[in-house]
């Protein structure tokens, strides 16, 4: 289905807000909270409106480079990368606080004994604050790449890379000061940081913050207009609403940014590389997965606006993996149970994150089934065949497909006549044979690495091939 102009870039952009949120251990809807908050606060601050239509989108991407530091953080504190980053929200990071120390020792070497997590936290302690800069670079750099993968100015890039800097000089990755942070960058970091504020306390323990932090992490003037908009109700209002979507997208200054096809494959091919930057052993697989069912669907002779619906689905169909940590991403080997429990919940998140996209609705359901098998053995839902329509067939067989044929950082990539005797076993009780005979006959080129990007090793390599790699 083609992209119509009348549907604009945001009402997508905040739909998929929702899956950085969940990378970044936040409730779903905290991008769009920080949005409002930030437009508020511009409006207070009566900046230009260009720079207002800037903001507003690099509000709405602010975490857009969150998954690209998931594998490096929990290779450093060995435990849950989510949890890890949702509690960082409300700590003062820049200093030393029995807080702090507090922080770390809850959320390092996940079961390890006292004695092994106060001997890995001094190994943190003595990398620190170098690791954290390492960490914060990353993730601001592969945001601001991001957005203008998505096709944003120089301006929204620049303002989510330095969305980490501090007024004092203190914050990362490069240390600017005062009104060396970009303006827009001021905001964001006040805004997200309210919103965090305000979701743990409400308004009193927002103002509080602002109290200790002015002059520290944010602009006084900028704190200043953030107290007045607090004072009188206005900051906060409708922070709650069910239909917050609805009133984010009412929000973007001047014209609207319309969605044509073109917008529309930038942003999902730059969200699949945020699904694919989560774990080494998922690299560049919602390319790979995308280039198979685009090959199967081309085979079978569908329309081309299915074939496209098909790509898409294939570049998104894994974005609630977004909300498994890495913990169990990056397990090596056998899975426990209540770990199994979450991986299977992927689909899910993909479903409740898809059905919020604007023309995705029935698309949603298709990439929300890519496990789910013909006799119902599959997960999240058990569907079976006749709830399986061709284009979830196709996607079923495109994910087995690419897990087995892409190259990974454990193992080169299988031979073919390997992954098709595999996903022979499967067919035609789980997977579909008529999907299984046009993959065979239709070559699937392999998809190319994004410009600068090299394959990413894992920096501890399992002894087994993690089970749940796809
Ligand atoms: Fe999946
Ligand atoms: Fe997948």
């Amino acid at each position: 289905m083609a992209q119509s102009q009348t549907v604009p870039a945001s009402a997508v952009i905040s739909a998929l807000s929702y899956a950085l949120d969940l990378t970044e251990g936040q409730p779903m809807g905290h991008a769009m909270q920080t949005c409002l908050i930030g437009m508020r606060l511009a409006t207070e601050l009566k900046l230009p409106q260009a720079q207002q239509a800037d903001l507003y989108y690099a509000l709405l991407l602010k975490d857009a480079g969150c998954s690209s530091n998931s594998s490096k953080l929990f290779h450093l504190l060995h435990s849950d990368d989510i949890r890890a980053k949702g509690d960082l929200k409300d700590k003062d990071w820049t200093r030393m606080s029995l807080d702090r120390v507090r922080y770390t020792l809850s959320h390092i070497a996940d079961g390890a004994t006292v004695l092994s997590k106060l001997k890995h936290l001094a190994h943190v302690a003595i990398n620190d604050p170098t690791t954290s800069c390492d960490l914060v670079k990353l993730r601001c750099e592969r945001g601001a790449s991001i957005a203008r993968q998505v096709g944003f100015s120089l301006d929204v890039a620049m303002a989510i890379a330095s969305l980490d800097e501090h007024w004092d000089g203190q914050g990362y990755p490069m240390g600017l000061k005062g009104e060396e942070i970009p303006v827009l960058s001021r905001v964001m970091n006040l805004a997200q940081t309210l919103a965090v504020f305000w979701m743990n306390g409400g308004p009193r323990e927002a103002l509080l913050m602002l109290k200790r932090r002015s002059g520290r992490w944010f602009d006084p003037h900028m704190v200043r207009a953030a107290k007045l908009l607090v004072k009188d109700g206005s900051l906060f209002a409708g922070m709650d609403r069910a239909d917050l979507q609805t009133e984010v997208g009412t929000l973007e200054p001047g014209v609207k940014l319309g969605l044509n096809n073109d917008r529309m494959d930038h942003i999902c091919l730059a969200f699949a590389e945020v699904i694919d930057s989560k774990s080494p052993y998922t690299f560049r697989h919602s390319q790979g997965v995308a280039a198979a069912a685009v090959a199967i669907g081309e085979r079978m002779g569908l329309p081309q606006a299915e074939v496209v619906q098909l790509r898409r689905c294939g570049l998104l169909h894994d974005i609630g993996k977004l909300s498994v940590p890495n913990t169990i991403l990056e397990k090596p080997g056998k899975l426990a149970d209540a770990e199994w429990q979450v991986v299977k919940k992927h689909p899910f998140y993909t479903l409740e994150i898809l059905r919020r996209v604007p023309g995705f609705e029935q698309m949603s359901e298709v990439a929300a089934a890519h496990h789910e098998r013909l006799d119902g053995k599959g997960y999240f839902r058990g569907w079976g065949a006749d709830e399986l329509n061709l284009h979830a067939r196709i996607l079923a067989v495109a994910d087995v497909y690419d897990a087995l044929a892409a190259e990974r950082p454990y193992r080169e990539a299988l031979p073919l006549d390997t992954v098709f005797s595999i996903m022979e076993k499967e067919t035609p009780h789980a997977l579909d044979s008529t999907c299984m005979e046009a993959l065979k006959q239709a070559p699937v080129p392999m998809p190319d690495l994004p410009k600068g990007r090299h394959l990413q090793k894992p920096q501890i390599l399992p002894d087994l091939v993690p089970a749940h790699a796809f």
